[in-house]
């Protein structure tokens, strides 16, 4: 099918639900960050995947600290759009030094406090605010374990489905669709986007299906493999197939990744009834261009994300996010998917285990 997203130019910042953050509520999340940051000094060992429980300790015992306005903001998304752009974080562009070639030196300088960048101290600064939304993990199999990606464009990989790439259009997808622990929430922190390189969301909620279309894709149909950044060894076990569509208390929720789904497999009505859905999600398709300290916060059970192309410029100045999936406790998925393996993809996981820990 041909893509419309290529070509959109068109920013909707109108449709978004925002959240402004005072002023003196984003210098408190980033004066705790920066102290927990000096506390625990500069260290290779802990940019590496941010996993240490000294740091750990400090992200639970003091993200309740900070103003409620805080908090407030990073609720879930509160409407049918799915997404939230909260602004704004203070932030210059001169404390950022130059944009990483990619995830493993983005972790190796943000341990490096010779390059003065305040990189380590933004990862913390992400880790409280996701905290405060709900419980920050990560991929053992993705970018090392960190609990913070960095998503920057990488050399040789501008044409992937993975968020190092940038001369591809990055189709509309869940986040993770092929683990059936994937996010809840996840949040995007924007540090640098200098071409204003537009994010791209789309609701389920949005869409126009009839009856005989949503329920072909309730049903367990195709699997969903895992995405390129997760790399190609993967135990050979069969694919399950899994649900397009569900439920969450009678609203539609969504498993979508087109680029990772054998649809070839599929019989004809059931890739009509998907491609309708793909063309629908382009149709109530919303762009949001990040601005430096502004936070996207996207509902990953009800909306497909994903870039519109752009050319990389790999001379220091690239865009730059910060990336943290969110577990959100009081969210259920459907029964079927508890006996999914996920690929042998295991989470990293340490805030539910702290909280197991202190029942
Ligand atoms: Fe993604």
């Amino acid at each position: 099918m041909k893509s419309v997203l290529s070509e959109r130019k068109t920013f909707h910042p109108s449709q978004l639900e925002r959240r402004e953050l005072p002023d003196s509520a984003g210098q408190a999340v980033r004066a705790l960050a920066d102290e927990i940051a000096v506390t625990l000094g500069p260290s290779p060992a802990i940019a590496i995947t941010l996993t240490d429980p000294d740091l750990l300790h400090h992200i639970d015992a003091r993200y309740l600290e900070l103003p409620e306005a805080v908090h407030q903001a990073m609720r879930a998304p509160a409407t049918d759009a799915g997404v939230t752009v909260v602004g704004r974080l203070p932030l210059r562009d001169d404390e950022l030094g130059h944009t990483p070639l990619d995830w493993r030196q983005a972790a190796a300088w943000a341990g490096d406090a010779g390059r003065r960048s305040s990189s380590y101290a933004l990862d913390i600064t992400m880790l409280l605010l996701a905290r405060c939304a709900g419980e920050p993990f990560g991929w053992q199999g993705q970018q090392g374990g960190r609990l913070v990606n960095n998503i920057v464009p990488s050399p040789g990989h501008e044409h992937e489905q993975s968020g190092a790439s940038s001369t591809a259009l990055l189709s509309p997808h869940s986040e993770d669709a092929f683990h059936p622990q994937r996010a809840n929430l996840l949040m995007l922190g924007c540090l640098r986007n200098p071409d204003d390189v537009g994010t791209t969301v789309s609701s389920v909620r949005q869409v126009e299906l009839d009856a005989a279309q949503r329920e072909r894709l309730s049903r367990r149909e195709l699997p969903i493999l895992p995405d390129v950044s997760y790399g190609a060894d993967f135990p050979d076990e069969p694919a399950p197939p899994i649900a397009t569509l569900g439920d969450e208390d009678g609203q539609l929720t969504l498993r979508f990744d087109p680029a990772y789904t054998p649809l070839d497999e599929a019989d004809p009505e059931f890739r009509s009834a998907y491609d309708h859905l793909a063309a629908e999600l382009e149709r109530v398709c919303i762009t949001a261009a990040l601005a430096p300290g502004e936070l996207l916060l996207v509902d990953n059970d009800v909306v497909v994300h994903g870039r519109v192309p752009f050319t990389p410029r790999y001379n220091g100045t690239d865009r730059w996010l910060k990336r943290v999936n969110i577990r959100l406790p009081q969210r259920r998925r459907a029964a079927a998917e508890a006996a999914e393996s996920g690929y042998g993809q295991r989470v990293v996981a340490p805030f539910r285990t702290i909280r197991g820990n202190r029942r």
